[in-house]
């Protein structure tokens, strides 16, 4: 009796997992690397801030994912900030942008 619940929720999981990350484990651990030390090369190797500005949930409230991720995706003109389009997908550069939100070590 109790089956098809379970079924559904077990499938609800798996949904839900799928799409909050969508991007394969070994894929993020890469991701993370180059946030740490690409991008840690200007935004300081705990994103605190270098020649680019702090990446830190505090100094980032207010600032949609999407516009975080076109910063990443298409840099900013005129700024030392670089287009990581070459290397990271639309998925991927939302990743980051959700990652850098909440806070990563
Ligand atoms: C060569 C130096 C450099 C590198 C490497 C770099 N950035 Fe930046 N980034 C900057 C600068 C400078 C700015 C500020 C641009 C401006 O004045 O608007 C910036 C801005 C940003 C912003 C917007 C912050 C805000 O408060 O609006 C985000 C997000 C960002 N960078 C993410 C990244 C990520 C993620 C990477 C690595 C994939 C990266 N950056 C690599 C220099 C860099």
């Amino acid at each position: 009796m109790k089956q098809p619940v379970l079924i559904i929720a077990s499938l609800l999981f798996l949904a839900q997992s799928a799409s909050a990350a969508g991007i394969p484990e070994p894929r993020r651990i890469e991701l993370l690397n180059l946030l740490k030390h690409d991008c840690g090369s200007c935004h300081g190797l705990s994103l605190k801030g270098g020649l680019g500005p702090p990446l830190t949930p505090t100094k980032l409230q207010g600032k949609p994912v999407d516009f975080l991720a076109a910063t990443i995706l298409y840099g900013r003109t005129g700024t030392p900030m670089p287009p990581w389009r070459p290397f990271l997908t639309n998925r991927e550069a939302d990743w980051l942008a959700q990652q850098i939100k909440e806070g990563v070590q």
